[in-house]
């Protein structure tokens, strides 16, 4: 599903810093892998590009055998809209939207009919637990709550490829396990996950384990 061919980022910012180098990878549909490695050493720069947020600077991304390098920015964004869920690392949610509507948004954008819109958000968010926030703003949710918000919102178009940057970071343990069992849940029905995590005992989870070290691939475990 995913093929990543020697792929480099560079940021022009503070004198081109290289933060990928020459990354390989391939995931398969259907597997689930974790990404570890100390702070600064390209996860989310790594995920961006997966995610069709950001292109490398060199080398190729593959998905699904298509080169996203001929892809224009509207078939890029369809890519990322249908078939691509993604948990940022600060989950950007839209602050003044409550958070049902910050989970409608993605079936807005596929113009969705609303009254199915609602359904399946408020579907997503009871898979979450959050039923009881459903017309609370983005702005007067606690850490957690915005991140179980960026989770049902990342399922909510049953994506086929789930992208989470550290998607328990701000959870306590008990609602840490329930989002990791809903990725199970997620793997057991064929959906391919990439996950970032600090977190040993959510890496502990994953059958593939692939670290990143000062922007490369340093080791590959499954
Ligand atoms: N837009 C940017 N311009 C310049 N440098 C950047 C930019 N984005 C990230 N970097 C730098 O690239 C490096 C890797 O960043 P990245 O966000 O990928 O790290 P990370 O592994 O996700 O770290 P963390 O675990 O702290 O989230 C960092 O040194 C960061 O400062
Ligand atoms: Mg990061």
């Amino acid at each position: 599903m995913i093929r990543l061919e020697k792929v480099s980022r560079t940021y022009v910012t503070g004198g081109g810093v290289t933060v990928l180098r020459n990354v390989s990878l391939h995931v398969k549909r259907g597997e689930a892998a974790c990404i570890i490695g100390p702070s600064g050493s390209g996860k989310s720069t790594m995920l961006n590009i997966l995610g069709l947020l950001d292109r490398p600077s060199a080398g190729k991304f593959f998905f699904e055998g298509i080169d996203t390098a001929t892809l224009n920015d509207a078939a890029l964004s369809h890519l990322r809209g249908r078939r691509i869920g993604f948990v940022f690392q600060s989950f950007h949610l839209i602050p003044h939207l409550s958070v049902v509507e910050n989970v409608e948004l993605p079936l807005f954008y596929q113009r969705v009919p609303p009254t199915e819109r609602r359904r399946r958000a408020e579907e997503k968010l009871a898979q979450v637990r959050l039923s009881h926030r459903l017309h609370h703003r983005a702005n007067q949710l606690s850490g957690g709550e915005c991140q179980r918000t960026a989770v049902a919102r990342a399922l909510i178009t049953d994506a086929e490829l789930l992208l989470a940057d550290e998607p328990t970071g701000n959870l306590d343990q008990k609602t840490g396990v329930e989002i990791l069992a809903l990725f199970d849940e997620l793997q057991s029905t064929g959906k391919t996950l990439l996950v970032i995590t600090h977190d040993m005992s959510v890496a502990a989870r994953f059958q593939r384990r692939i670290h990143i070290a000062d922007g490369l691939v340093s080791e590959d475990a499954k």
